[in-house]
């Protein structure tokens, strides 16, 4: 099993097909779903399909989200990290071939940091490690907690665009500026 980073509170790991129940847990729960366009998953077989494209984009992309393990107690509480969205099917905002900071949780594990802990180590990743040009952060404008995520984490607001039948906020960082800042 690959251990990408551990942050102080979290391992994050490949996803593995063990992750199962963890994922129907996190993508049936309507709450979570409130942003992400309304529409929780109804089966297993469907977390069993999006973990298997989470691995197979670790090989064909390079990079993919990852499971977050709290530390603490074990538990799979969601995932967070990189996704290389490539192709005309996940364009977004007239954009393709750009890599995205993302992260969904499971409800009792929000509101203690880690949306942020695990972003920051995965913008570290991007940049230090992979030498990605630019990261990219999307959030839909009255998801608040992921807009201030992306914010605390050093992302540049570029601009608002509409999104499916509502309005989403853009964010960037390239690596030049993410030098700036570390220095
Ligand atoms: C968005 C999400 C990942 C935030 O996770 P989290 O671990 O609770 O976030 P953090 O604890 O790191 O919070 C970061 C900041 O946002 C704030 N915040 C988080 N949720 C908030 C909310 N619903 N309303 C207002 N502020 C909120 C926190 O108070 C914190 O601010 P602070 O540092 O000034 O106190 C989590 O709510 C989630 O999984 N949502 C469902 C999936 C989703 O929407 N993903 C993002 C898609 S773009």
């Amino acid at each position: 099993m690959k251990i990408f980073v551990e942050t102080e509170r979290l391992i994050l790991r490949e996803i593995l097909p063990t992750d199962l129940e963890g994922m129907f847990e996190l993508d049936s729960n309507p709450v979570v779903h409130k942003y992400l366009g309304n529409k929780p998953i109804k089966s297993r077989e469907e977390s069993e399909k999006y973990i298997q494209s989470i691995r197979e984009q670790y090989i064909d992309r390079g990079i993919g989200r990852w499971a977050a393990i709290e530390k603490s107690s074990g538990d799979f509480i969601g995932w967070s990290g990189l996704k290389f969205n490539t192709g005309e099917k996940d364009a977004l905002n007239g954009k393709q071939d750009f890599y995205d900071i993302g992260y969904r949780f499971i409800p009792r594990y929000w509101g203690k940091g880690y949306a942020t802990e695990s972003a920051l180590v995965a913008l570290n990743y991007g940049f230090k490690v992979k030498a990605y040009e630019t990261i990219t952060g999307i959030a839909l404008i009255g998801n608040i907690g992921s807009n201030k995520v992306l914010q605390k984490i050093g992302l540049n607001h570029i601009e608002d665009f509409n999104y499916e039948d509502t309005k989403a906020s853009w964010y960037e960082l390239n690596i030049k500026d993410y030098a700036k800042i570390m220095s």
